[in-house]
């Protein structure tokens, strides 16, 4: 079967270099695009024609996507990038994605080409990444079968963040402030940062939490109805962050990988019970490769049957998406009591976590939601 190319925008960034060699390894033709040519010693082994385009250069970049089936942004910050580019693919009559954890930049995706795709039937999917789409994922996971949820709460501890500049430029882009979800509305965060302990699986432990909503907040209130939405991280990747002496990452593997761990812990609340889907791995530019490469080949080859503007969870059965990242993140499902659930005399955490051999089903019956779950094959490692 020969496969269409992929056009690649930024092909020469960190994350882009990683969905570059995530698209080859599945068999794709690549078309690596960026602003500038990357310098000679960069373009070691099987490199495809690089084709130069700025964003404000609309014939360029026209001419730059002929050809390719779909385009993968990864050049933020994405309020600068992401509507040239998109407005490219919509001229082109191509799917667009990014990878964007910047709430201002999912937002106008969002909302300001639904139509433009809707007609053309194709699809923009913004936030497919680590921040933005797999908490999206897990977070429809959760919720999904249980239809009304009181609260998402949404933890990330890293181990250690050494950001990339691209990381740098998009956060000194990003001042505005932040939206949670609250009362069920986008709202803005509060001023004073809400802290807190959170119970991280091992290796992380008890760590302390602050509030660093991004873009799944804007994603997950499209298609969860909860009445309020948060997210957090743990202190030492945002120490990390505000020092610039922080190095950028190191690879400790051939495929550029760093040693950086993660982990993304989501607790569903439904009255007195609290559902949690936990996914662990390891580097969080490396992983959003083959999460966006993955959504990239059932956008081409399952499409949805109407063209459109969506967040990842309106588009993609959670479990089987979850599933098919399993060799690079192991997920994980439990259901336990709220601490008030404990006091009334509710059941205590019941793990129904990861399983290779079928397993039986689970079921929660809380004060107002069933839930009913099959253990999920989770991965490998
Ligand atoms: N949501 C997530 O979980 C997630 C994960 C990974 C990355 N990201 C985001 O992806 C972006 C890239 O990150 P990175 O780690 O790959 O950074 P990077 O290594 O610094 O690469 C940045 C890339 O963006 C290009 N670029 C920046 N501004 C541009 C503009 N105005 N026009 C055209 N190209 C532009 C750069 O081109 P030049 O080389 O010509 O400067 C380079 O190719 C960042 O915004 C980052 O936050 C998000």
């Amino acid at each position: 079967m020969t496969t269409p190319p992929i056009a690649v925008y930024g092909a020469n960034g960190h994350t882009g270099r990683f969905v570059v060699r995530e698209l080859q390894r599945r068999g794709y033709a690549v078309v690596p695009i960026g602003r500038r040519s990357p310098p000679s010693n960069d373009q070691g082994g099987d490199v495809p024609e690089w084709r130069v385009a700025s964003c404000d250069d609309p014939d360029a970049l026209d001419r730059a996507l002929h050809g390719a089936a779909a385009l993968i942004n990864c050049a933020g910050p994405f309020v600068d990038t992401a509507p040239a580019l998109i407005e490219a693919a919509l001229r082109a009559g191509i799917h667009y994605l990014d990878v964007t954890a910047e709430q201002r930049s999912v937002r106008q995706s969002l909302a300001t080409y639904d139509e433009e795709a809707r007609e053309r039937g194709t699809v923009v999917l913004p936030a497919m990444a680590f921040y933005g789409g797999l908490a999206d994922l897990l977070a429809a996971d959760v919720t999904q079968r249980l239809g009304l949820v009181d609260s998402i709460e949404i933890g990330v501890a890293l181990d250690y963040w050494h950001p990339t500049e691209g990381t740098r430029k998009t956060g000194d882009r990003n001042t505005a402030r932040r939206l949670v979800i609250a009362d069920g509305r986008l709202v803005p965060m509060p001023r004073s940062l809400p802290r807190r302990d959170w119970i991280f699986p091992e290796p992380f432990g008890v760590q302390e939490v602050v509030a660093v909503p991004l873009s799944e907040i804007v994603t997950i209130h499209r298609h969860v109805t909860a009445s309020s939405v948060s997210s957090y991280m743990n202190l030492a990747p945002l120490r990390d962050l505000g020092d610039a002496r922080t190095p950028k990452p190191t690879a400790v593997d051939r495929s550029g990988r760093s040693s950086q761990r993660f982990v993304m812990d989501v607790h569903a609340t439904c009255g007195t019970t609290t559902h949690r889907i936990t996914a662990s791995g390891g580097d969080i530019y490396a992983i959003t490769a083959p999460i966006v490469v993955e959504a990239c080949s059932r956008v081409l080859y399952d499409p949805p049957v109407t063209g459109g503007a969506y967040a990842p969870a309106e588009l993609f059965d959670t479990e089987i998406y979850l599933a098919a990242l399993a060799p690079h993140l192991v997920v994980a499902r439990s259901t336990g009591a709220t601490e008030q659930g404990e006091r009334n005399g509710n059941v205590g955490p019941r793990s129904v976590h990861d399983s290779h051999h079928g397993g039986s089903e689970q079921r929660c019956v809380a004060a107002r939601c069933e839930w009913t779950a099959t253990p999920e094959h989770a991965g490998d490692s």
